[in-house]
């Protein structure tokens, strides 16, 4: 029997998205024999109310100096983080020499805001490729995973920290009590935490389960994080909804009775509530509309294949190895990939060995459809795109339904 990773109660998948490879594992044809499967199953958990999958590939498979994804490939993330660091430095941050630790800090997209206002800062980035690139940008960088053991070290090295964040990392992390006893060591009594992640509401609510691969261990809700938090003497003191990665939250977390607590974090636990985010029932019709989703997707792309159509899959994100190998889509359907990080150019989509070419390709010669795996970037993309539409080409996007665009 499994447990949940949170409150250790018993749990049961609610649905499986069958034999899965690592999201973010592009490969060469040569390594195509040795590619790692597991299967990935979902669970929600009635007692704390969190979503979780029950198998993660060992954190070194995934997070190693290999790592395929690169922070800095969304000039609209840029601008995200760039909003994210300066709402901190105004509102959060002391006069006196205040320092900032992030984990997961990748290639310094957040950090190296506060490095150019001469900030003490620290990046805990596992994955030593793009650890390198920040540092490369003269950003402090550990290249460690974070836990309260290294939290020690940090505190012994520097002092505490005022400010704790995390961007789409604390969903990555199953060990997040171990996480939280290194967040407690770490900060100061009157510190903040600020983490975003992708938010359980929006992926129910637009059939988003692409958000869901052997990275993201956890979907959080309102509800699951105070759960988790309130073990370790900590509560939700804000909250803000963000529109980045198809819908996120962001949690301001701080010591229990540490600071006012704001209207908004009551608020959303009532409208989760009004969604039934704690009711089993609500993901049996998700399971449905996943099913209902890949039927619809498939169908499409195998009928405009079928009519001579070149279809081209847009950005080879994480997300679409979820879409590409629970649908079963084959490069059969979609000729390649097009992608701008260039360690994954000239590679094969995991599972699926789909070809994943420079983005020049995609350029040079339009295809009749390109399929959107970006989704949640769509407004920079179909802002740089004007030329593919122009020209005929149609977007194919899945969230928050299968259809063709206008
Ligand atoms: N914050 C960036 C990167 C998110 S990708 C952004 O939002 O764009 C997640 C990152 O977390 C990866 O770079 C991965 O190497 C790192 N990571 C994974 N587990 C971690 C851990 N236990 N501690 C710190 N970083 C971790
Ligand atoms: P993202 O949705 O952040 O990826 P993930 O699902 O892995 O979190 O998208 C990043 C990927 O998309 C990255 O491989 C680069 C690619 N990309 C393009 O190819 N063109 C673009 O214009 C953008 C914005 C991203």
């Amino acid at each position: 029997m499994r447990k949940c990773l949170i409150c250790n109660t018993p749990i049961q998948p609610f649905m499986s998205f069958g034999k899965m490879p690592i999201a973010n594992g592009f490969l060469l044809r040569e390594e195509f024999a040795s590619e790692y499967f597991f299967e990935l199953q979902v669970a929600f958990c009635e007692h704390c109310g969190m979503v979780q999958i029950l198998e993660q590939p060992d954190r070194e498979q995934m997070f190693n100096e290999n790592y395929a994804f690169f922070s800095g490939t969304s000039e609209g993330m840029k601008i995200h983080f760039k909003a994210f660091a300066d709402d901190v430095m105004r509102n959060y941050l002391p006069s006196d020499n205040p320092f900032v630790v992030e984990i997961g800090s990748n290639d310094g997209i957040m950090l190296q805001n506060f490095a150019e206002n001469h900030i003490r800062h620290l990046g805990i980035e596992p994955s030593s490729n793009v650890a390198e690139v920040s540092r490369e940008k003269g950003i402090q960088t550990v290249c460690s995973f974070f836990d309260a053991v290294l939290a020690r070290q940090i505190v012994e090295e520097h002092g505490q920290a005022d400010v704790f964040l995390g961007a789409n990392v604390m969903c990555h992390i199953p060990y997040l009590h171990s996480v939280i006893e290194g967040i407690d060591i770490l900060l100061k009594p009157d510190g903040l935490v600020l983490f975003e992640d992708p938010y359980l509401g929006s992926v129910i609510e637009q059939t988003s389960y692409d958000q869901i691969y052997d990275e993201h261990v956890f979907l959080f809700s309102v509800t699951s994080i105070r759960y988790l938090f309130a073990q370790h003497g900590m509560e939700v003191v804000d909250i803000a909804p963000q529109k980045t990665h198809g819908g996120s939250m962001r949690y301001i977390i701080a010591r229990k009775g540490t600071r006012a607590v704001s209207p908004q974090v009551s608020h959303c636990l009532k409208s989760e509530e009004l969604m039934g985010l704690h009711e089993p029932a609500v993901y049996g019709a998700f399971k449905k509309s996943c099913e209902t989703s890949r039927d619809a997707l498939l169908k499409l792309l195998t009928d405009l294949r079928s009519s001579g159509n070149r279809i081209v899959g847009y950005a080879a994100t994480s997300k679409s190895t979820t879409i590409i190998n629970y649908c079963g889509i084959n490069s059969d359907l979609i000729e390649f990939i097009s992608d701008t990080t260039p360690v994954k150019q000239g590679k094969f989509s995991p599972g699926a060995h789909i070809p994943v070419r420079p983005y020049e390709e995609f350029k040079s010669r339009y295809p009749e459809y390109a399929l959107l795996f970006a989704y949640n970037h769509a407004a920079e993309i179909m802002a740089k795109e004007k030329d593919f539409v122009m020209s005929g080409g149609r977007w194919i996007v899945y969230v928050p339904k299968v259809q063709v665009l206008e």
